[in-house]
């Protein structure tokens, strides 16, 4: 009986196969979610596969690129940190979590000056046990008016240096045992075409001595303001975004660059 509470169904939101107007309505499709095994965990509907149909009342859902705090939330109930740190915080959706859990949480952005991508911007003398990170889909959305903003990022090279340059600066600001969590996109670049933004950070992640220390989890986009318009070129539609949550080893792997 409890898996029906593990596993609810979910509606995602596809237009007709054979669209006839471009205002015609959106048909609801509804799929079932597979079966979670049971197990220890504190958080059992978090799975590799996670939707929630509300945001929950953390942040500004009008802040472009605005996450809905659950999965944060969630997360943090899973792993059980006492310092959290968000430095790319924009509207603020993971300190408003950490406040409702009553844990601490240093929350920055380009906005306030603070520049994650800058190894000096990280203090050293605090270290936390959880850093939550939603940067930039390098330009699919615009931030600050900032050439530090990763958004601004001329090339996708600049870009890729710049954000392995971030998680370096997370990687060195964890505790041994520290997890790192980015929630990341892939999309279609209008001069790139597909960029594999969740391989790279993958690939950015283990070069700095992080290691990945649970499934991906795959977050349902719903409420993307993308699904509501309409294009008239070709492609396959993505509907999720991947959060990845990368270790701190606790001795630190000889060789390693963390
Ligand atoms: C996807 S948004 C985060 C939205 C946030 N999760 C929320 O729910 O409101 C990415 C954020 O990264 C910030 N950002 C971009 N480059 C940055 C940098 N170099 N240092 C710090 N913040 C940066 C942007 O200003 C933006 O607020």
């Amino acid at each position: 009986m409890q898996h029906k509470t593990i596993n609810p169904f979910y509606a995602a939101r596809l237009r007709h196969s054979v669209p006839t107007r471009p205002d015609e309505p959106f048909a609801p499709v509804y799929a079932r979610l597979p079966l979670a095994p049971r197990n220890a965990s504190r958080v059992p509907h978090l799975t590799s596969l996670y939707h929630f149909h509300r945001a929950g009342d953390y942040g500004d859902r009008s802040y472009p690129g605005n996450c809905g705090g659950n999965l944060i939330k969630d997360l943090l109930l899973y792993f059980r940190p006492t310092l959290i740190c968000d430095p790319m915080a924009g509207s603020g959706t993971c300190r408003d979590v950490c406040d409702e859990l009553g844990l601490p949480c240093y929350s920055w952005d380009i906005h306030q000056g603070f520049d994650a991508c800058d190894p000096t911007d990280f203090s050293m003398e605090e270290t936390f046990d959880f850093i939550w990170s939603h940067p930039a889909y390098w330009r699919q959305k615009l931030y600050a008016d900032d050439p530090r903003d990763l958004s601004r990022s001329p090339t996708l090279e600049h870009f890729l240096r710049r954000y392995g340059q971030f998680i370096r600066n997370s990687a060195r600001a964890l505790k041994p045992g520290g997890k790192l969590a980015i929630l990341m996109g892939d999309y279609s670049d209008r001069t790139e075409g597909f960029v594999p933004l969740t391989w790279h950070t993958k690939r950015l992640a283990f070069a700095a001595g992080l290691r990945q220390c649970c499934t991906d989890i795959i977050r349902f986009s719903h409420g993307a303001s993308s699904s509501r318009k309409v294009y008239r070129s070709s492609f396959i539609p993505g509907l999720h975004d991947t959060c990845m949550v990368f270790e701190r080893p606790i001795t630190s792997q000889k060789g390693g660059r963390v």
